[in-house]
């Protein structure tokens, strides 16, 4: 060993910082990149501190699986397409509950105290959900199966038995050997950990098919906080301080980020998990009508846009596809020139990750100044000339306001129907992520034009230009 116990702890309080600092880091636009690099910096550190403060065995395997881990890690980091981000981070957080339901596992064995068996046990439970709850919804994302609600006749009575088959293994790895002992049931411990993995992962699997649409982000959230616990859980098992602040740190952001992103949606957290059961769709159909509605030339809302006084954009998914960011912020400044007021009108769920359109619209150097959030927007809404909705659907869809048993009822939207007029940029009918459709598009003051949006804007821009 290199390093001494009070060196070792003094590099962890340095770690942690480091956590601490990249999660304010992670706050803003602004400081996120730089958040994220000290973030990094903290987990190099703690990792290396790990190596010349402890007596490791197979530090060659140790080694070996690292560069695995790499090998995998940064070219899936670097070909992964933003709108994809979502899923990634899932699947990243689901290996972290699963490798701290493993070592929970084998740190059985090391286990003397009380505590330290109820630190496993929630371990392993916790930990295994979250990563098999992380893989179903890293296949829903990506499409590999259906993103609706799946839900089986008795699926409910089958994971309320799980769960006391769960917490009965619990138990048996808590109790004293002496009790197990007169209990008959000398040596269970190791099963008991077993059936618990396994309850877990299946546990993972039932809690997260019914979920559907637009509720599989804030699961994302909550797994990750699960996975938090678990990891701070196995610092505990582990006597490891910075495995405990670190894991800490993640379940109480995952926890409030599932908050408050459960709130931008106006669901419940219970109502997201168990909503599927009480009959609650979260799936919307893809079906079309074939209403009439009206499209327009880029010339012609270059014309509208050019002649109005306040506009609104309303950037969504559909911008992030187009990667239309540049071209976007590039029109809003040339209508700005000409004495036009443009304001981004942001909602918190708009795009497939939290904070998803600021960053793109950061990364265009779009002015903080003219970024704003849903409850200052709204109002701004009835003295807009036009509202010029870039990509996005469900985040403008008044059915969140209208009809009860759709997908998003209860959702805050973005009130573009208060605007003067409302333009459209989709490529077609098709609905958003819900799969609802939006009666907003066959409105009488609403303009369709289709396209990709970064061809329309590019095109609604030289035509600006040429006014
Ligand atoms: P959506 O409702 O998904 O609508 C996106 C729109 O963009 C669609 O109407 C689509 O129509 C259009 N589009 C797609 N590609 C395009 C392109 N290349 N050019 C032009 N238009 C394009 O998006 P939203 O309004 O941003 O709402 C976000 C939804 O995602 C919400 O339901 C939210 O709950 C959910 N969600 C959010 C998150 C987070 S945390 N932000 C994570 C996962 C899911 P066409 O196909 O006709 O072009």
């Amino acid at each position: 060993m290199l390093l001494s116990p009070e060196l070792t702890a003094l590099l962890y309080l340095v770690a942690a910082v480091c956590f601490i600092l990249a999660l304010k880091g992670l706050g803003s636009p602004k400081t996120a990149r730089r958040g994220n690099l000290i973030g990094a910096f903290g987990a190099v550190l703690a990792m290396v501190v790990v190596f010349l403060s402890t007596e490791l065995d197979n530090v060659a395997l140790i080694l070996g699986v690292i560069a695995v881990g790499t090998i995998i890690a940064v070219p899936a980091s670097r070909m992964v397409k933003m709108t994809q981000m979502p899923q990634l981070v899932a699947l990243f957080n689901g290996v972290g509950g699963g490798a701290a339901a493993l070592v929970a596992l084998l740190e059985l064995q090391h286990s003397t105290t009380i505590g330290a068996f109820i630190a496993v046990a929630f371990t392993l439970l916790i930990g295994s959900i979250s990563f098999s709850g992380s893989v179903i919804t890293f296949l829903k994302l990506q499409e590999l199966m259906p993103t609706r609600p799946i839900v089986f006749p008795g699926q409910a009575l089958v994971i309320v038995l799980l769960l006391v088959v769960g917490l009965a293994s619990a138990v048996i790895i808590v109790l004293d050997d002496a009790v197990l002992v007169g209990l008959g049931l000398a040596g269970a411990k190791t099963v008991a950990a077993i059936v618990a993995l396994l309850v877990g992962l299946v546990l993972g699997v039932l809690l997260v098919l019914p979920v559907g649409g637009a509720d599989v982000p804030i699961v994302i959230s909550l797994l990750n906080a699960g996975t938090g616990l678990a990891v701070a859980a196995s610092g505990l098992v582990l006597s490891n301080t910075l495995l405990l602040v670190a894991g800490t740190l993640v379940g109480a952001s995952g926890s409030i980020l599932t908050r408050e992103m459960a709130k931008a949606m106006g669901r419940s957290v219970t109502g997201t998990l168990f909503g599927a059961f009480r009959g609650g769709s979260t799936a919307g159909s893809t079906a079309v009508s074939d209403r009439p509605v009206r499209s327009s030339s880029a010339e012609d809302v270059a014309i509208l846009l050019g002649y109005a006084q306040r506009i609104i954009v309303v950037p969504g998914y559909g911008l992030a596809v187009a990667q239309a960011q540049h071209t976007m912020a590039e029109l809003a400044t040339t209508l700005e020139a000409k004495g036009i007021e443009v304001v981004f009108g942001i909602h918190p769920v708009a795009g497939r990750m939290p904070g998803h359109l600021n960053v793109l619209l950061a990364e265009a150097n779009v002015p903080y100044e003219v970024l704003a959030e849903m409850d200052e927007v709204n109002p701004q809404f009835k003295n807009a000339d036009v509202a010029l909705v870039v990509g996005a659907n469900d985040v403008v869809n008044p059915a969140a306001k209208t009809s009860p048993g759709s997908p998003i009822y209860g959702m805050p939207i973005l009130d573009v129907a208060a605007a003067r007029q409302v333009v459209f940029l989709k490529r077609s009918m098709r609905p958003g992520f819900a799969g609802i459709e939006n009666d907003l598009l066959y409105e009488p003051q609403t303009t369709l034009l289709f396209g990709d949006a970064k061809d329309s804007l590019t095109k609604v821009l030289t035509a600006v230009k040429n006014l």
